[in-house]
């Protein structure tokens, strides 16, 4: 790959958690982003719909520079991911294999919990994917779409969204879990409320982190690419980071703000997006 710049989609604002692990890890690395916030929810759709949009955002991505993609949207990422490696020439990184490598390895009682958005719980790849690697390994699974519309809301915290959360953990938390994978974009800033209420025995995954880990990785590996990044890197410590754009398919007043609780830092949002 000559060219590094990342491209990281998804349906609308949540998936700038992954971008925001990946400017973190992989600060010299230009980055296009593209939040199809005209069409969203995902997690409602059906696979047919989400192939047919995980192709147009990544083909949008690619007109924009980018060399390589990553599907930041759970949803979209349990059912195209192999349509996107079949019909683009760019590497395709997701984030859900990484965290089903890292449950794997966490899990000692063999009992992975799952939440997600219904797109992804009824795509079962968490199941397929688990069964492949370990079929000893029981996944119980938890549809929450509740959670992404209170996310976007801003009521991290509030007491209706702890007992929800409450609510949605109970059958995981019945079924003994050890290891919970946080399947969804938004479901990372709910953290310390998930953490509390499934308790402190309870190994949570975090994907955006681990998508971003398995992308440095591949990157850090190619010596050709390291190269470039070390030049990279001196060159975004005498000028600051490397340039990253946010395209979003539709703007409200709303979106620069939200998209800033997911990105952790002010962020200026283009519009724009596949014709
Ligand atoms: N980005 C979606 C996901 O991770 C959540 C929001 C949506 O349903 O579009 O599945």
């Amino acid at each position: 790959m000559d060219n590094q710049t990342i491209g990281v989609f998804d349906s609308g604002v949540g998936g700038l958690t992954v971008a925001r692990e990946l400017r973190r890890m992989l600060p010299a690395a230009p980055l296009v982003y593209f939040g199809d916030t005209a069409r969203t929810p995902y997690g409602t759709k059906s696979p047919e719909t989400l192939i047919r949009y995980a192709l147009e955002d990544a083909r949008f991505l690619i007109g924009k520079g980018a060399g390589l993609i990553v599907i930041a949207c759970h949803s979209a990422a349990s059912v195209a991911t192999e349509a996107l490696r079949q019909e683009l020439r760019a590497p395709v990184f997701e984030v859900i294999t990484p965290s089903i490598d890292q449950a794997v390895a966490k899990t000692k009682k063999k009992v992975i919990g799952l939440m997600g958005t219904r797109a992804t719980v009824s795509s079962r790849v968490y199941e397929r994917e688990i069964g492949a690697r370990n079929d000893g390994i029981k996944v119980y699974s938890q549809a929450c779409p509740l959670l992404v519309p209170l996310v976007e809301e801003g009521w991290f915290d509030a007491r209706e969204t702890r007992m929800i959360i409450k609510r949605y953990l109970r059958p995981l938390k019945n079924n003994g879990i050890d290891t919970l994978v946080l399947g969804c974009t938004h479901y990372p800033l709910l953290k310390p409320v998930i953490a509390e209420k499934i308790g402190k025995r309870v190994e949570i995954i975090d994907p955006s982190a681990e998508a971003a880990r398995a992308v440095r990785d591949y990157l850090e590996a190619d010596r050709a690419l390291y190269a470039t990044r070390d030049d990279r890197i001196a060159e975004s410590e005498r000028k600051g980071r490397a340039e990253a754009r946010f395209f979003m398919s539709d703007l409200t007043p709303a979106t620069e703000r939200i998209a800033r609780w997911f990105l952790g830092e002010n962020v200026r949002l283009e519009r724009d997006g596949p014709d």
